[in-house]
């Protein structure tokens, strides 16, 4: 095992490092966004391709985040740099620290608007606004809430000056006390309400839409987005979980920590939607209503319930600190980096990237409002409809975190000797069965996927005709 060691503290132990993965895993792209994409794509044959993603790919480049994070022992750039030179490989290697810490950025800038929702939410459930809303009145609440861009910046505002605020006291005293807090009250939010959908009528129709694959429903589009999304889900392809893995204990079992971790955030992306889904056909609305999918649906139910004000403040609740134990991961790896390289304060360094993130949060906040009809690339088909915000999304999320991750498992699986990954990973024997299938994934599987993906998205490569030109 490698011996340096992080200038930033480390996480008291093993379960302080879950908890902080599983929070940055866990965030609005369990409870937001899995379930409006898996409306869009109609339903369960994109979970299923989802869950595939996960399996396959994502546990494997998890482990190989982690690995990379704590054998450097630094930010994702310097971790990057230093295990290239290791290795001697090219120094160009860093630039895929860089491009993490990019992405992270511009992630954060979308997502800070988003959980500024979740936030003017918390406020307006809690005030009664909701109480026997109807489906049309949830939906012209949510429409005059989003039109006005005063608004959302003052919550996107709010929102990124909590970030700054854990994010600048530290690893130990701000993100594991964060983690420590949030996490637990989540998951026990989370199962009040799973308990009241099963009571709905259409819990049932909310399962089979989940899980009923239905592959006529899903396009070559839709399959990136799952697979996107697997990256999204689990924080991968952009350092956030390197720099978390820097901060890990040496002794801590690698593939465990990060099986768990995967397992968990999945869980919650179900539960999430067997919560939202029943909600949904209940209420008669529709799946495909896009990014306001559970701010228009989700009041309604809180208005007709029993002590609706209470779950619906509650469930808003959860869903800030969903995002709040994100966003400090999507932000951190910038931070790490200006402490080390530039020899910034914490705080400084902390605010400095806060604002460059909030000041790019506007054109998400625009995007909404003023600027909703500016579609850049509507000559593209798949572009047809995309906003700034769409188009922020898709880039980061479908073709940046696919792309770091597949780099990633290139770079352990081929750049690293299996000497060194078989120490980090604690296996003696180099036929280790478990070991083996993780070589195997990152070596083949998950830079095949990707690129293949990649290749059907854009046309160049199609399946059907390599087919009709071996069937003749
Ligand atoms: N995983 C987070 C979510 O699901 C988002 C995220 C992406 C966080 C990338 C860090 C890095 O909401």
């Amino acid at each position: 095992m490698s011996t340096r060691t992080s200038i930033h503290g480390a996480w008291s132990g093993r379960l302080a490092f879950i908890l902080a993965a599983t929070g940055s895993a866990v965030g609005l792209g369990n409870i937001w966004k899995f379930p409006y994409i898996t409306g869009e794509n109609g339903g369960g044959a994109f979970v299923l391709i989802y869950l595939i993603c996960i399996a396959c790919i994502g546990i494997p480049i998890m482990m190989a985040e982690v690995m990379l994070g704590r054998r450097g022992r630094q930010s994702p750039i310097n971790t990057m740099q230093a295990l290239a030179e290791e290795a001697s490989a090219s120094p160009y290697w860093k630039y895929l620290g860089w491009s993490g810490v990019v992405a992270g950025l511009l992630i954060l800038s979308y997502y800070s608007v988003i959980a500024g929702w979740a936030l003017a939410y918390v406020f307006r459930t809690a005030s009664g606004v909701f109480t026997n809303v109807t489906g049309d009145g949830a939906s012209s609440l949510f429409g005059r809430f989003i039109a006005d861009p005063e608004k959302l910046l003052a919550w996107h505002t709010l929102f990124m000056v909590m970030t700054m605020a854990v994010v600048a006291r530290g690893v130990k005293g701000g993100l594991e006390k964060a983690v420590r807090f949030l996490m637990p009250t989540l998951f026990v939010i989370l199962i009040i309400l799973l308990g009241y959908a099963m009571n709905l009528g259409e819990f049932s129709r909310g399962v089979a839409f989940l899980f009923n694959p239905d592959f006529s429903k899903i396009s070559a589009d839709g399959v990136l987005s799952a697979m996107g999304h697997a990256f999204f889900t689990l924080s991968l392809g952009m350092g956030a979980i390197m720099v978390y893995g820097s901060y890990l204990p040496a002794n801590v079992s690698i593939a465990k920590t990060s099986i768990i971790i995967a397992v968990m955030d999945t869980l919650v992306a179900l539960v999430a939607g067997l919560i939202i889904f029943p909600i949904v056909f209940a209420n008669g609305l529709e799946p495909g209503a896009g990014p306001g999918l559970i701010f228009q649906t989700l009041p309604i139910a809180f208005g007709h319930m029993p002590g609706g004000e209470f779950f619906g403040t509650l469930f808003f609740v959860l869903l800030v600190f969903a995002a709040w134990t994100s966003s400090i991961s999507l932000i951190e790896p910038a931070v790490a980096w200006l402490v080390e390289n530039r020899g910034h304060t914490r705080v400084y360094a902390a605010v400095v990237m806060g604002i460059v993130t909030w000041s790019l949060g506007l054109l998400t906040v625009l995007s909404f409002n003023l600027w909703s009809d500016f579609k850049p690339l509507s000559g593209i088909s798949v572009f047809e409809n995309s906003t700034l915000f769409d188009l922020l999304d898709y880039l980061t999320a479908n073709i940046m975190l696919p792309i770091g991750g597949l780099l990633i498992a290139i770079f352990v699986s081929r750049i690293m000797t299996s000497d060194i990954t078989m120490r980090e990973l604690n296996i003696q024997d180099s036929q280790h069965a478990g070991y083996r299938t993780w070589q195997f994934l990152t070596k083949y599987i998950a830079p095949a996927a990707v690129v293949i993906v990649f290749l059907k998205v854009t046309g160049i490569f199609d399946i059907t005709v390599i087919f009709n030109a071996i069937l003749g």
